[in-house]
């Protein structure tokens, strides 16, 4: 059986059609701290409760997360995109700050942003290799919203004019 192989340019469109959130990826091992805008992250299971985010094995973010065995997932309010374009390559720390945005720490020592309208601190249950990204399946250890926050919208891929994903290009 020959199978159809569509086109990049279809493939892109068909992928990018993905509703996808907009987050913060927190990392950390040791004196390096990172913070990571991510678009790929779903719940996979209820029990045990498991997320999963997929990583890609060239950013500082996969090495720290394996380093560490942990993460953290900072959801951000729908208002707010500012913070995507900026943590798209490797943040500065300044005291307990991420590219100017306040952090602290959570059990397993992850950077969690105070500004963050959901969050949730992971430690990873399993890593498959997925090729370009390691796909980090993350047990939910702590989570909560912020306190003056009830019921958030959050910041998805739509709000913005970015877009992630597709077919590999020159540096996926
Ligand atoms: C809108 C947007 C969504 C992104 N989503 C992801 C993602 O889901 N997974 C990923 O590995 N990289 C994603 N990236 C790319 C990373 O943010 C980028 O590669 C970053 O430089 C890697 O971070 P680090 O090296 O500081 O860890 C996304 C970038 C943008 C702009």
């Amino acid at each position: 059986m020959t199978t159809p192989a569509p086109a990049p340019e279809t493939l892109n469109k068909v992928l990018w059609s993905i509703p996808n959130v907009l987050c913060l990826i927190g990392s950390r091992s040791g004196d390096e701290w990172n913070g990571m805008t991510q678009s790929w992250v779903t719940q996979v299971a209820m029990e045990p409760v498991l997320v999963a985010v997929s990583i890609d094995v060239k950013a500082v973010t996969n090495r720290l997360i394996k380093e560490s065995g942990s993460f953290s997932i900072n959801l951000w309010d729908r208002a707010d995109t500012r913070p995507f374009v900026k943590f798209s390559k490797p943040a500065t720390k300044e005291g307990m700050t991420l590219n100017g945005r306040p952090v602290r720490e959570g059990w397993t020592g992850v950077p969690i942003f105070e500004e963050a309208v959901v969050w949730m601190e992971c430690s990873v249950w399993q890593t498959i290799d997925c090729g370009t990204h390691d796909l980090f399946i993350g047990e939910i250890i702590d989570a909560a919203f912020r306190d003056d926050v009830e019921d958030p919208l959050v910041a998805r891929m739509e709000d913005t004019r970015m877009k992630y994903g597709g077919v590999k290009r020159g540096g996926h």
